[in-house]
């Protein structure tokens, strides 16, 4: 009887306590910063909107953005995020201000490989420009004057072809070839090697890489709510990010000083050149004179990185949507095909300056990036210092996520077609190919995608490839494989079967 009198009065004493903080002390907060972007809805005291947003977190943005416009707020805890909508807002926070809204804020997918304020992709400040600069360099000097990337991409092309031929018309799901092969065209870059498809330390690498991406979503509460990643069992994926984390960090550390060792400059530029290469020739370079200079081995070892995670799911997945798309609109794979028989031909495979020649498939490939739109919430930037847009006020340290679905898929941009497959809608009447500037699939201002431009002549010399040679068809044309996409780091399609009938036989 005591025991439950005791507990009543305790529950009744915390609900109480609760009660004021979330009035007094969550509206005072409130009241002091009575410019902040609109929360549509109201956060809960200590879990903020977790629990607001559901299962399908765009379409929840999607009706949050046409609920309050260009900038809401939503708490995850106690932090304060802030979702930036359509083209207009994006240009004025991530381009008019983007010298302070470029920062990262940390979060857990980077800090547990263990090398936290290294590399490219979540560094902020003097670290970031240097590497950022040096990324930019070498892949100048990789796809300009010897054009040395476009050939390494048409060599990876070649073999994957192969392997699609292989399946002499079987059913096959492309998920697998496409990851690993886009993820060897890292490799060719980083360390001037390919690998073989069947080696096993590859195809670790490349499955491990794989599980880090599909577990990202679970793992994000974790960037939050830290506590979480302490709790027993996996249940937001925390173990089996670290352990695939540090089996990726693994193998290029290896190679990272298997060239090195390499002490012959000549035998290493026969290799025909590679990241690792040029980057230990630009750090020797700037120690010789003395420069101050943030490239030394972390630094390359995480670069390293952060190329193979953002430019191995990125691509293949645009690669795998295109086949989606086709699979539903059947018609649209006969326009490719007439284009490239008429303008390239059979007798050889095609070039990059073929492109100019080929508006329709340049349409559809833009079409497919834009409607398949495979980094939803592009990576979340951080203010450096407090802003002001329009008559809110964002403070400085805020996390800001740049929904580029808002852009991407936005009726008053691209009609009431939006959510269609319409490649047409990037081509003019005399059938050139339009450039809109709210197509952002590589985000913009100082933080766009490093490496858009190699993921163009990737999408480019994959897809001119595959349908100059193939003819992709469902396996049951009367339902083709389901859209729905799966949400990780990107938006993937869901695993499907399709059949390669080759054009050349
Ligand atoms: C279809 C392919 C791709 C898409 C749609 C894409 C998209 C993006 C997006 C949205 C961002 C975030 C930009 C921001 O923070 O505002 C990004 C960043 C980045 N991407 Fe890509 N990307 C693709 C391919 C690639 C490839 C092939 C590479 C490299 C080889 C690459 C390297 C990077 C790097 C290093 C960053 C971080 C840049 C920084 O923080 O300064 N991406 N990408």
């Amino acid at each position: 009887m005591l025991h439950s009198e005791l507990f009543t009065v305790l529950f009744t004493t915390g609900a109480i306590l609760l009660a004021c903080w979330y009035f007094f002390l969550y509206r005072k907060r409130n009241e002091n910063h009575l410019k902040l972007p609109p929360c549509p809805v109201r956060p809960w005291p200590l879990v903020g909107n977790i629990f607001s947003i559901g299962e399908d977190i765009r379409a929840q943005f999607k009706a949050w953005h046409k609920q309050c416009g260009g900038l809401f707020s939503i708490y995850f805890g106690s932090k304060l995020v802030v979702v930036i909508n359509g083209f207009k807002t994006h240009q004025e926070v991530f381009v008019t201000k983007g010298a302070v809204t470029s920062d990262r804020p940390e979060i857990f997918l980077n800090e547990v490989i263990g090398l936290s304020g290294k590399g490219i992709s979540f560094t902020s400040g003097a670290v970031w420009k240097e590497l950022r600069y040096t990324g930019h360099q070498i892949l100048k000097e990789f796809g300009m004057g010897t054009n040395l990337l476009a050939e390494r991409i048409q060599e990876e092309v070649t073999c994957y072809m192969n392997k699609l031929a292989e399946m002499k018309g079987k059913p096959v799901d492309p998920q697998h070839f496409t990851y690993v092969s886009v993820a060897n065209i890292i490799c060719s870059f980083a360390f001037g090697r390919r690998f073989s498809y069947e080696d096993p330390r590859f195809k670790k690498t490349v499955d491990s890489l794989k599980r880090v991406s599909e577990c990202a979503r679970g793992a994000e509460a974790i960037n939050f709510f830290p506590f979480l990643k302490y709790l027993p069992g996996d249940m937001f994926k925390a173990k089996t990010i670290q352990a695939n984390s540090s089996c990726v960090k693994k193998m290029i550390a290896e190679k990272v000083s298997e060239i090195d060792r390499k002490s012959d400059v000549s035998a290493k530029k026969d290799d025909g050149g590679s990241y690792i290469f040029s980057y230990r020739d630009k750090q020797h370079k700037k120690t010789q004179s003395g420069k101050a200079t943030c490239l030394n081995d972390d630094n390359l070892l995480k670069s390293i990185i952060d190329l193979f995670a953002a430019g191995t799911e990125t691509v293949s997945s645009t690669i795998l949507w295109a086949l989606l798309f086709i699979l539903h609109s059947p018609s649209v794979q006969t326009k490719i095909h007439e284009e490239l028989d008429r303008e390239v031909g059979q007798g050889r495979q095609p070039i990059m300056e073929d492109q100019a020649r080929l508006p329709y498939l340049n349409a559809v490939i833009k079409e497919t990036q834009r409607l398949s739109s495979v980094v939803p919430f592009s990576v979340m930037h951080k203010t450096s210092e407090e802003i002001k847009i329009g008559d809110f006020v964002i403070p400085e340290g805020t996390t800001l996520i740049p929904n580029l679905d808002s852009v991407l898929h936005d009726p008053e941009v691209w009609g009431s077609d939006a959510e269609m497959f319409n490649p047409d809608r990037f081509l003019d009447k005399d059938g050139n190919v339009i450039h809109r500037e709210e197509f952002i699939p590589y985000s913009m201002g100082p933080r766009v995608c490093l490496g858009d431009a190699m993921a163009k002549m990737e999408l480019f010399l994959f897809l001119s490839f595959m349908f100059q040679r193939f003819r992709f068809i469902a396996t049951d044309p009367l339902y083709p494989p389901t859209l729905k996409p799966n949400i990780g780091f990107t938006s993937s399609p869901t695993a499907f079967e399709i059949l390669c009938a080759d054009r050349f036989k």
